[in-house]
This record gives structure tokens, sequence and C-alpha cells, in this order.
């Protein structure tokens, strides 16, 4: 029984073990393969910004700067957010390094830890993380489709099936206003029959409330007027292209009218990919266009598009369509050593066979030899090298094929290569 511990990670926190990492290295494997394919560069921003960024950038009235920012106070006074979302530190980094005077559109990516103070449920992580790519200087819908194709493409490539893009088009400055107008009206006649949240919302950001996932909100949602029906020439001329596009690349997607986002700066195309036919799907990605955001920060028109994935919600449907199988790590060979000379020699060898891609273990903690054979078997090493006092001073060690128990002397320089040799037979 393990001793009683009185320290557990965070609520809403996870430790991240050898065996969930491998997820982890292989989403971020895949996102690095298609980033170079698309030509996105990484960059890395601070896991702290400035807590205006957020409340500027993210916007003032949604959940995430109204309740779920870790913020604290520096010794110097300064006010910092852990980063709740990549996309506004992307637009401070284009300005801050001058990107505006590289070759547009520029294109960047990055995966890392995020922090929301959330309620903590399935799906719903306080810390989690992301990969995040944004295109700035584009204001084209093949930029939009590119982002939505490069997500659907690395969640095809992990594996992942029937899922499903969910798009709509939230209009810009010049028709969402109507739409708005229009939609207050309609849930003020309604208000009785909202949640005590979208009452508030209802004041504050009523777009929102289309995003209510109670029962009785979701009856009032469905009768709402729909941006659909407001969107301007522009903006209609930019959703038919997307959805031409969308299909001439064979991506199936559900024009979804109530689909807006939690997040204050999206103009025009907005999505978000999920499971197909299942009962109350959580997203595994979102995005969309915000052609607004990078004037707020930099006080210049770029125009910009991108999106973002919950890394623990892919790996959750990678294990529950059972897609992957982490593969037990290998070793190649145990190095048993006995005395104090012969554990310096375990530590000099380890190069040697490295360069021979020879994966080694060894317990320089152990002094007796049946104790390491013991964790040699457990491993599963398929030879052991041994190495005692006499052993060193011949220059020339023990290698034992575990199975058979046949053993035979091998000079150190030729260790790498005889058990690579050996590794082959085996094969
Ligand atoms: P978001 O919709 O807030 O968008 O997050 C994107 C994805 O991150 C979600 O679809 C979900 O998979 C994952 N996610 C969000 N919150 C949590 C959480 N608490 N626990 C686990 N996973 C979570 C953004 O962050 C935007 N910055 C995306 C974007 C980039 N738009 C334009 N560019």
């Amino acid at each position: 029984m393990s001793p009683k511990i009185k320290f557990q990670t965070p609520t809403g926190m996870k430790d991240l073990l050898p065996e969930d990492l491998e997820f982890y290295q292989r989403v971020f494997e895949v996102v690095d393969d298609f980033a170079q394919l698309f030509g996105f560069n990484k960059i890395q921003t601070p896991i702290v910004e400035d807590v205006q960024l957020f409340e500027k950038g993210t916007g003032g009235s949604t959940d995430i700067v109204e309740k779920q920012m870790y913020i604290l106070k520096t010794k110097g006074g300064e006010y910092l957010a852990l980063r709740p979302e990549f996309t506004p530190a992307f637009a401070r980094a284009y300005f801050e390094h001058g990107m505006v005077n590289w070759p547009h559109p520029v294109k960047l990516y990055t995966f890392g830890p995020l922090f929301r103070y959330e309620r903590p449920q399935a799906g719903r992580l306080r810390q989690f993380y992301q990969f995040n790519f944004e295109i700035f200087g584009s204001k084209k819908p093949i930029s939009d489709v590119e982002i939505i194709y490069l997500f659907w493409e690395i969640l095809k490539e992990l594996g992942l099936k029937n899922l499903i893009v969910h798009i709509n088009s939230i209009g810009d400055k010049q028709c969402r206003p109507y739409y708005k107008k229009s939609l207050v009206r309609y849930l003020r006649s309604r208000e009785r029959d909202l949640c005590p949240d979208c009452k508030r919302r209802l004041k504050t950001n009523p777009l929102r409330v289309l995003d209510c996932k109670q029962e009785k909100c979701r009856t009032v949602i469905a009768q709402a007027p729909q941006m659909l029906d407001y969107l301007c020439g522009e903006c209609k001329q930019h959703l038919e292209r997307v959805l031409e596009y969308l299909d001439a690349l064979e991506i199936p997607y559900f024009l979804n009218p109530y689909l807006v986002r939690g997040l204050d700066y999206y103009t025009k195309t907005v999505f978000e990919i999920m499971p197909d036919n299942v009962p109350n799907p959580t997203a595994l990605a979102g995005g969309g266009r915000y052609d607004d955001l990078l004037k707020l920060i930099g006080k210049r028109d770029v125009p910009a598009t991108g999106a973002a994935a919950g890394i623990e919600r892919i790996i959750a449907l990678m294990k529950e369509q059972n897609v992957f199988k982490p593969s037990k790590k290998k070793i190649d060979v145990f190095v048993a050593q006995l005395g104090d000379k012969a554990k310096v020699k375990t530590l000099k060898i380890l190069k040697d066979l490295k360069k021979a891609k020879i994966y080694p273990a060894f317990s320089l903690s152990k002094d007796s030899l049946g104790d390491q054979l013991k964790i040699a078997d457990k491993l599963g090493a398929p030879f052991v090298i041994i190495l005692g006092e006499e052993e060193v001073l011949k220059g020339k060690a023990l290698v034992r094929n575990m199975k058979t128990g046949v053993q035979k002397e091998v000079k150190f320089e030729k260790l790498g290569q005889e058990i690579k040799k050996l590794l082959k037979k085996k094969k």
C-alpha cells in the first residue's frame, strides 16, 4: 500500500506519466509534420502575458476573461495572466517582432499548456494542451479553408474517425449589429424561459446565449433568428466560397446557424470539428476568422484566421476509438556491473552504445549481480553486458544471451557492433 500522501495535483490538472506522454508525443509529431507540409513556422510565447492582452484580445465579456483567468501580481506590481489561449499572444508577437515586414501571409503555429479556471469535468481541465495555427495577412476564404483542411487532416492522420465540421458565419461589424438587434428583441420576448446565466448574457454578450447547453435555453434558441439571414453581401459571398472549397475537398460539414464561439474576436467564418452522431459532443478543435483583432492589439489592419485543438480531448477519442497503442519501450541490452571501477566503465561505454543506436538500461545503485539480472529480466533485455573488476582490467566484457545463457568475451570498443549483430541475428 502506498503511504498516505499530503500533496496532490491541483484540481483540474494532471501529471503526465510516460504512457500519457507517448500519446502527446504522437500528436506533436503529426502536428510538426503537417506544419512543415503546409509551411507554418513554429514559435513559443511565454506562459504568462500582461492581463490586459487577454482583456482586450479575448474580450471582456467572454467566460475566459470574466471568470477563468489565473492572475498573479508580480513583486514589481505587474498583473500577469497564465495564458488561457494563444491567439492574442501570437498577435502581440507578430507586432513586437516586426513580422509586419515579413513576406505575407505569415503562418505560425505552436503547442503547449494553457490555463483556464473551469469547473472541472470530462473534457474540461484547468491546465490543458492545445496545438494552435494562425495565418496573418490573408482575407481570402481559401485561407479559412486551409486551416480547416489542415486540422481535418491532422485528426485523420491520428486515426480519428466519424468527425464532422460545424461551420457558420457570424458576419462582420457591418452586418452583425443588425442581427444582434433582432436577436436581442427576440430573446427579450422569451427572457422568462432563459437560464440565469443567459439572462445575464442577454445584457453583456447576447450572441453567447446561442451557445448555451441548458435544455430550456436550447428550446428558445431553436426559434431564434439566424445570422445567415442577416449577412451582408461580402460576408455571404465569403461563406459561399468557403463552403464551395469544403465541397471540393470532400470535407463533411454541417452548416450550423447557431454556432457561435466563446471568444469575442471572430468575424465571418467560425468552425468546430467534433465527433459526429454522438449526444452532446464536445469540440476537438475550433477557430475561424478574426479580421479585427490585430487592429485592437497593434493598431494596424491585418486580416487573420486560425484555430486550436485540445490535445486531451483528442487523446481521449484516440483511446475510445482505439487507434493508437503506445509502444512498450524496448531495451536492447542491460549493463550489469560489479565494483566501483565497473560502475565508472558502465557510464563510459554509454556513448559507444548510443553511437551504435543501442538502447541500454543499467542500475548503478545495485551491487549484486543477481539483483541486476532480475531487473534485466523484468525489463525484457535480450542481452546483458557483464562488467567486473577483472573485465575492466582486461578491457573486455562478457555478453550474455538471456534466453540461452550462452556468453562470450567482447572487447569494450567492439561492444556496440557486437550487440547490433546479435540483435540482427535475433530477428
Ligand atoms: P477554444 O474553442 O477556446 O479556441 O479552444 C480550442 C480547443 O481547445 C477546444 O475545441 C477544446 O478542444 C480545447 N479546450 C478548450 N478549453 C479546454 C479545457 N478547459 N480543457 C480541455 N480542452 C479545452 C481557442 O482557444 C482559440 N484561441 C482558437 C483560435 C485560434 N481561433 C483562432 N485562432
